[in-house]
């Protein structure tokens, strides 16, 4: 499974990078308008630390200005994923780039109907919003069971499902062993995965007793 990090703050995504275990980031305009940086030149540093693919969106839901948008964003650098809305618009603009050779990502995905246009419309990534799912009382989870699945059935749609709108370490195991690609999260839900108490108390314990030897590796 691939983690990318949902978030515009190039410090996280430094030190997130630094850990050797990162394989992109997403952004949306919520994120850009929290980070309060200007969005293009944000996106080049950000492509510039992580070498895997980097989710810009595109800000219009006119089809004209969006594929204007997103041909733009496209040459920003090698490893842009164009994002798009999971709109008539939007999945016009997913053809055309991926035609193009760009990579896209379909985004807010709340029903396996959109997930199979968004696979047929070429989509790199579709982005399933689990959180938000479960916060209106649907089982986010059973979203991206439903994509994963459909998916395999069709072997010539390459879309992957990156789980999207992740606000616990329970939304990741349930999608990697439902064979999810790609999760992204918040910077804390990727550091909550190192926790474990059981952890912390042998490290301690074996520190202790390896000073009581009195020896040295180096
Ligand atoms: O970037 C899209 C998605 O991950 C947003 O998550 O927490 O705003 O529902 P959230």
């Amino acid at each position: 499974m691939k983690f990318f990090v949902d978030t515009a703050d190039i410090n996280e995504i430094r030190d997130l990078a630094d850990t050797g275990l990162l394989d992109g980031v997403t952004t949306n305009p919520s994120l850009i308008a929290k980070s309060g940086k200007p969005f293009i030149p944000l996106i080049e540093e950000i492509c510039a630390v992580v070498e895997g693919p980097v989710s810009a969106e595109v800000a219009a839901t006119d089809y004209e200005t969006m594929i204007k948008e997103g041909r733009k964003l496209a040459k920003i650098a090698h490893n842009v994923a164009v994002k798009v809305p999971l709109t008539p618009a939007g999945l016009k603009v997913c053809k055309e780039l991926t035609d193009a050779g760009t990579m896209v990502n379909v985004t807010l995905c709340f029903s396996p109907a959109q997930g199979i246009l968004a696979a047929k419309a070429g989509a790199t990534f579709v982005s399933p919003f689990v959180g938000r799912l479960d916060d209106i009382g649907n089982d986010g989870l059973t979203l991206i069971r439903d994509l994963v699945t459909i998916y395999e059935n069709y072997p010539h749609f390459q879309t992957e499902v990156l789980v999207a709108s992740v606000r616990n370490p329970m939304h990741i195991i349930e999608s990697a062993k439902m064979g999810a690609h790609v999760a992204t999260c918040p910077p804390d839900v990727i550091r909550s995965l190192y926790k474990h108490p059981l952890t912390d108390k042998g490290l301690a314990q074996f520190v202790e007793d390896w000073k009581k030897t009195g020896q040295s590796i180096l």
